[in-house]
């Protein structure tokens, strides 16, 4: 057992290996007594607990990427919701591997009830539906706040928005990306989708689903009636509706004209993109 002395011996002439520093993590409370900074990062330790917030793909396994795994298996810990878990189920090892299933009632509990079970130097991993950077920072900026964002590292993954502009071949740069997959106001975001339509733009969309509180709703049909209500010819504009994208035998697509979603269903795992492109290749250009 290394005692308080070496430790110090470690910090002062930084002269013992990474793996011996690491089964001293313990004993660093006595170098804080001391009143001493214990600078260990040229030693390439890290003494934090730290989380990967990684995207898993919108729904196939197929789209996890490497880097989404190796995260995976470095991670102690693992909270997701069920149908997270199951895109990463054949990663996870349940025997060596500490997983908690959430849903939206418990996970601020069950974030903090980890947390604080790590031990220093643990990772966590909290998997995400596509990207974790596109409609997720509800989600994710609580988890900064928890870990601390130094100790957070944000692995991308691919987005069902990326799915939808592959298969309906609308370029994300010339689309506008909204989502209202959100918790707070979206008078704002209905204004820009106006906008953006005047201005050309297509658009690529997540919708709100709000089942507890359906006038909050935002989906397919209430957007084409808002459209048509603020003089936006919806019979001449081109749509499609993505559902279960990338889960091989549910996944459906609609293809019309916006003044079609009028009064018609569409499961809230969906995307939306209407497509106003005008193609131009570089044989147009000088
Ligand atoms: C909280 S948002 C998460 C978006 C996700 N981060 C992404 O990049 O795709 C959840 C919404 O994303 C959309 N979504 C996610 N995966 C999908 C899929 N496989 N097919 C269709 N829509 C999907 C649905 O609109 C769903 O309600």
């Amino acid at each position: 057992m290394i005692n308080s002395r070496t430790i110090l011996s470690i910090l002062d002439k930084s002269s013992l290996s990474e793996s011996i520093l690491s089964q001293s993590v313990r004993d660093i409370s006595i170098v804080k007594e001391r009143g001493l900074k214990p600078s260990t990062s040229h030693l390439n330790v890290d003494l934090s607990k730290r989380l990967f917030a990684i995207g898993v793909g919108p729904g196939s396994a197929k789209y996890l990427t490497e880097v989404a795994k190796n995260a995976i298996s470095k991670s102690r810990y693992i909270i997701g919701y069920k149908s997270t878990l199951n895109i990463i189920e054949d990663v996870i090892d349940r025997r060596i591997q500490n997983v908690t299933e959430i849903t939206m009632e418990n996970q601020e509990i069950v974030y903090n009830e980890i947390y604080n079970e790590m031990t220093a130097s643990d990772y966590c991993t909290v998997p995400f539906t596509g990207d974790v950077n596109f409609s997720e920072s509800e989600v994710v900026d609580r988890l900064l706040e928890i870990f601390g964002d130094d100790n957070v590292e944000i692995i991308p993954g691919i987005s069902s928005i990326q799915v939808a502009a592959a298969k309906s071949k609308v370029p994300i740069d010339k689309a506008h990306v909204i989502t209202f997959h959100v918790s707070g106001e979206i008078e704002c975001k209905k204004l820009e989708l106006l906008k953006a339509l005047t201005d050309r733009k297509s658009i690529i969309l997540l919708p709100r689903p709000w089942p507890k509180n359906p006038v909050k709703n935002f989906m397919h049909s209430d957007i084409a009636i808002f459209l048509r209500k603020n003089e936006v010819d919806t019979s001449n504009l081109k749509v499609y509706v993505y559902e279960f994208l990338t889960h091989n035998d549910r996944e459906t697509v609609f293809q019309g004209k916006v003044r079609e979603l009028e009064g018609k269903y569409f499961d809230p795992f969906s995307v939306m993109v209407i497509d106003q492109v005008t193609r131009k290749t570089y044989l147009q250009f000088d």
